[in-house]
Order: C-alpha cells, then sequence, then structure tokens
C-alpha cells in the first residue's frame, strides 16, 4: 500500500491486519518507555490546512514513538498565508526528502490531488466532507475491542451526515468489515446520494435506537454539528435538533445497557450528545482518542517498513 486516502483503499484482510498491527502497538502506550525503532531515520511532515487536535497530535506521537523524525507544518504561519498553492506547498515539502506527509484540507479531494503531485507516501488525514480513513479504522479498532466481532453487527451513526468525512469513511470499512450501519439524520442533514452508499437511512432517532425499525443495536456513533460548513438553516434551532437528535439521558434509556457510544470528537455537549451520555460508563470516547495514536502507529508502520509483522 503506498498511500491511504480512502477507507475504500482496505479490503477485509489489509483492514485487519491494520487492525492487528494496531494491538501489537497499543502494548507500548502503557510502557514507561514509549519507543520501538523501526521508523528511524524516516521523516513524517504533518501537514495541516485545517484546525484539528485528536489528528494532529495522534500522528505526531505515532510517528515519534516509532523513532521518526515528525515535523508539523500547518497553513498559519506557512507560506500559504502569502498565497502559494497546495500543489507548490506539496512539492516544496516533499523536496526536503520527506518519506510520508499526513495531509488535512478543507476541500474534499484536495489530498488525493496532492498524492498525484508527490513521490512519497501520502495520508488522508481528513479533506473536507468527504473522508477521514484513520478515525475510521480508530473506530473499528475500538469497536472491535469491545462487540469483537463485525459480522451481523448493527452501527448506527447519528448527526450531520451531510458534513461528515467519518461518516463517510465509517459506513466503507464497517461495510468492508462485515457490519450493517444505519444512518440517522434530519432530511437537511442527510447527504443527496447516500442512496448509492452501502448503509440504510432513517430520519427517526427513536424509533432505530429502540431497534423498532432497523433491528437490535449493537453501537451509537454520534456526529458533531458542523456549524461552521453550515451557511443555511438545516435545522430550525439547536434546541429543536437537541430534542430530535441529541443522545439526550432520556434516548440513553432505549438503548441495551451494554450498547457502547462512540463520537469522533470534538463534541457539542448538549447538542448532538449530552454529558450524561458522553461521561457515562458506556462511552468510549477516550478510548477512541487512546486508539487513534495505536491506529496512526500501524499505518505509518504497514506504509513505511512494509507489512511485516512489528517486534514491540
Ligand atoms: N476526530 C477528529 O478528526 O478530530 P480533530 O479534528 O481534533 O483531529
Amino acid at each position: 500500500m503506498k498511500n491511504l486516502l480512502s477507507a475504500a483503499d482496505l479490503d477485509r484482510d489489509e483492514a485487519i491486519a491494520i487492525l492487528d498491527t494496531a494491538a501489537r502497538m497499543h502494548a507500548i502506550q502503557t510502557r514507561e518507555v514509549k519507543k520501538l525503532p523501526p521508523l528511524r531515520g524516516r521523516t513524517v511532515v504533518n501537514l495541516f490546512f485545517e484546525d484539528s487536535t485528536r489528528t494532529r497530535s495522534s500522528f505526531e506521537i505515532a510517528g515519534k514513538w516509532l523513532s521518526a523524525d515528525v515535523i508539523n507544518v500547518s497553513a498559519k504561519g506557512s507560506s500559504v498565508s502569502k498565497g502559494e498553492s497546495l500543489r507548490d506547498t506539496a512539492l516544496t515539502v516533499a523536496a526536503m526528502g520527506v518519506d510520508a506527509l499526513v495531509v488535512r484540507h478543507h476541500a474534499s479531494g484536495a489530498v488525493h490531488r496532492l498524492a498525484s503531485w508527490v513521490d512519497c507516501h501520502v495520508v488522508n488525514a481528513g479533506d473536507g466532507t468527504h473522508e477521514h480513513p484513520t478515525q475510521a479504522l480508530l473506530d473499528a479498532y475500538t469497536l472491535r475491542e469491545r462487540i469483537k466481532e463485525f459480522a451481523d453487527r448493527h452501527v448506527v451513526i447519528v448527526g450531520d451526515i451531510t458534513h461528515s468525512r467519518v461518516a463517510r469513511s465509517n459506513v466503507l470499512l464497517l461495510n468492508t468489515l462485515g457490519a450493517r450501519v444505519t444512518l440517522v439524520a434530519p432530511p437537511t442533514l442527510m447527504p443527496s446520494g447516500v442512496a448509492s452508499w452501502p448503509c440504510a437511512t432513517s430520519w427517526d432517532l427513536n424509533e432505530t435506537l429502540s431497534g423498532k425499525s432497523h433491528g437490535d443495536v449493537d453501537a451509537v456513533m454520534m456526529l458533531r454539528v458542523q456549524r461552521e460548513r453550515m451557511s443555511g438553516g438545516y435545522f430550525p434551532t439547536e434546541r429543536e435538533y437537541a430534542i430530535s437528535y441529541g443522545l439526550s439521558p432520556a434516548r440513553l434509556d432505549l438503548l441495551g445497557d451494554d450498547v457502547p457510544i462512540l463520537h469522533p470528537g470534538p463534541m457539542n455537549r448538549g447538542l448532538e450528545i449530552s454529558s450524561a451520555a458522553a461521561d457515562s460508563a458506556r462511552s468510549l470516547i477516550l478510548n477512541q482518542v487512546q486508539a487513534g495514536v495505536s491506529v496512526r502507529m500501524a499505518v505509518l508502520y504497514r506504509l513505511l517498513a512494509g507489512a511485516e509483522e512489528v517486534t514491540v
């Protein structure tokens, strides 16, 4: 695998291999000395044109724990603010002898274009409303820890699907892994082409969570309402959205006690998710953050060091 641009780049064997490698990498997180040698002498640049807390810092930690040299370049403070184009920025950074570029961009498709201009490995760290494949991998890792098997498991993804790269990558990856996905959103936040996605859809959260309309639920993923990508009225008021689509304390009671709750973050507490849900014992939100480091170690390892089994 040269690049990881889309969850669709992964067949079942490759996805499982990354999750298995991540499980081995996970052991390092509890050690006093968090350092492995396989990427010694390799250079990874995190090239971020859009804000990030989780993705950028976990890629940085992942690269450093594998002994790579990791450099962060963000649009703010770079020559992008002087008008340099995406192509010139990518070619300039790549010309410095970089082995891998981890790229986030606010425009859908920008990371795919960038990958066609450079020779080094490229990882999509989130492009516009399109894809975020390492988020889907860390979500799958977190889910596998809890539900063990993907075959015939039912994952419900709720919220602002229209603007969510996480939803698209999760639908693709969970489908590859054999799980069943139902997307729940108001009509205005359901993407126009969703009928061609390999998943079911619903506008009724209560019916879906209770299992009445789409069968028993094995996991629920709440998505952030992406106010910064909204220009018009996608719902009447935030209060009405929270009432109809928020994971409130009352809605928690519709779910079985052991049904895990995920959220890719950052969260709008009180809008798509209540604090009662986010901080409950069934919440796996911090497990997702923790998995982000192991999964990104696995991705960097498999891109830069090959498919051989890692010694941890
Ligand atoms: N989930 C996620 O991509 O978070 P960041 O924007 O903080 O990286």
